[in-house]
């Protein structure tokens, strides 16, 4: 899949309600995401579903744990992002790949606190356990789609992709890059 569909499959959240109702929405929370930018970068945040929880239990949301609720993702132009919640750090780096336009590597790192395989194995799981969710629905659902959208793209099946207003991130990635190698800004729609 091109590198540039795999950084976009990180970069909404309304997909998670549909795309992986089995699997990472039972942790993330879809459709509610913020995104602040700089220069060509720009962080996205996304709750998850233990700020239903603070909903009900902590009236006051000056006192919510921020980093117990939220993946704060900063995605830095090109090609990397680093993803940050209460159990560490993913570094997610992506190459393209034998010169193809086709194809592209993801080199998935990741740093923990070093008390969170204690929590986890509490719980009768461990680290690997999550690791093990996340890749999957990354692997076998967003880039499974990702690379239906690029068979559909080359056989021109589809001509355009529509991004919705609220899909900040993706609007600010391809206009960095956009304007990285020498092209317009993307058209607006009027709603
Ligand atoms: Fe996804």
């Amino acid at each position: 899949m091109n590198w540039k569909l795999v950084v976009d499959s990180y970069g909404e959240i309304y997909h998670l309600n549909v795309l992986h109702a089995k699997t990472a929405a039972k942790e993330a929370l879809g459709n509610v995401q913020t995104i602040d930018t700089f220069r060509n970068n720009l962080r996205m945040v996304v709750a998850n579903q233990k700020i239903n929880l603070m909903r009900f239990s902590m009236p006051n949301m000056e006192h919510w744990p921020y980093k117990q609720i939220t993946v704060t993702t900063y995605f830095f132009y090109p090609n990397v992002m680093m993803m940050v919640d209460t159990f560490g750090v993913d570094l997610l780096r992506i190459f393209p790949l034998e010169d193809s336009p086709r194809k592209s590597r993801t080199i998935h790192t990741w740093y923990i606190h070093p008390n969170v395989q204690k929590i986890f194995k509490t719980h009768g799981r461990s680290y690997e356990d999550r690791l093990r969710t996340f890749r999957d629905a990354v692997g076998k659902e967003d880039y499974a789609m990702g690379e239906d959208v690029q068979l559909n793209a080359e056989m021109r099946v589809q001509s355009e992709i529509l991004l919705g207003r609220n899909e900040g991130a993706l609007h600010h990635f391809h206009n960095a890059h956009r304007s990285r190698i020498g092209r317009d800004l993307l058209p607006v729609e009027d709603a």
